[in-house]
């Protein structure tokens, strides 16, 4: 399998002191759906944060497909997209306004523009939003939007740093529907982070478990699961409670 992301010993200290990444090695392949696991305050959105050359690593290495970042950012841009946790939408623009911007950010004709806005638009099911400007959407349209706006140029590798928080049963189901589509028929790597266990157990193929700023376990979910419940059949979210019950068990010791 190809590499896409290389990740080597990367680590983070905030400006006050937090070291939120610890010396992290990672290897995601490409055409996997990758999920990043951890309880709160892992480093998981700093991951994603400095992958996606939002801010800087310390020190550490990382390359996603030939490119090595922070050399040649405007490339870095056409090859990934991004949807924050965080992310700002400017909240006086309409749905259809934004991904049409955003297609001509990318260089696209105005035509190509509107075409590609009205795709994502049925994509993620947002035809009665379209004219609503982004402050008006509710909580899961917005998320829906932020994916929508990740996808304007037909990245290759696509970060989405807690897609579904806020998106009811069936809006998550459209969601992974989409998703799972453009990594089966569209090859496209995907490296996401949830809290939503079962999302992973079902889509992810890969994952890693990041604790306190460091990886402790990268590899299939299934052979997580295995890991920790040997000869039992127990979802990702038995195994994930199991496992940080052991690993909190072992620091008692
Ligand atoms: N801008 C910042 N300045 C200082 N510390 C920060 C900043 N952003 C994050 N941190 C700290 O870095 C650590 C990792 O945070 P991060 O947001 O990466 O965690 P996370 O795994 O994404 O958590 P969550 O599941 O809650 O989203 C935490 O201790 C957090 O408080
Ligand atoms: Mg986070």
């Amino acid at each position: 399998m190809a590499v896409e992301i290389q990740i080597k010993n990367l680590k983070k200290k905030y400006p006050n002191g937090t070291e939120a990444l610890k010396g992290i090695h990672l290897q995601i392949e490409k055409g996997q759906v990758f999920a990043l696991l951890g309880p709160n305050g892992a480093g998981k959105s700093t991951l994603v944060r400095i992958l996606t050359t939002l801010i800087q690593k310390d020190t550490g290495d990382f390359s996603i497909g030939s490119i090595t970042p922070p050399n040649n950012p405007s490339q870095i841009q056409k090859y990934i997209g991004v949807a924050l946790q965080e992310n700002e939408l400017d909240p006086n623009e309409t749905v259809t306004f934004l991904l049409q911007f955003q297609g001509q950010l990318f260089g696209m004709t105005r035509k190509q523009a509107q075409t590609r806005a009205d795709e994502l638009i049925n994509l993620f099911q947002l035809g009665s939003e379209r004219n609503k400007k982004a402050g008006m959407l509710s909580g899961g349209n917005k998320r829906r939007l932020h994916c929508a706006l990740a996808l304007v140029h037909k990245p290759q590798v696509l970060f989405l740093d807690e897609p579904t928080v806020g998106m009811d049963p069936l809006a998550r189901h459209t969601f992974w529907n989409v998703i799972s589509d453009l990594n089966t028929k569209e090859k496209v790597t995907i490296l996401l982070t949830t809290q939503y266990l079962e999302e992973a157990d079902k889509y992810a193929t890969q994952m890693a478990m990041i604790i306190d700023g460091m990886i402790q376990y990268a590899g299939e979910v299934s052979e997580f699961k295995h890991l920790v419940h040997p000869n039992e059949n127990a979802s990702l979210e038995d195994s994930y409670l199991s496992y940080l019950k052991t690993l909190t068990n072992t620091e008692k010791e």
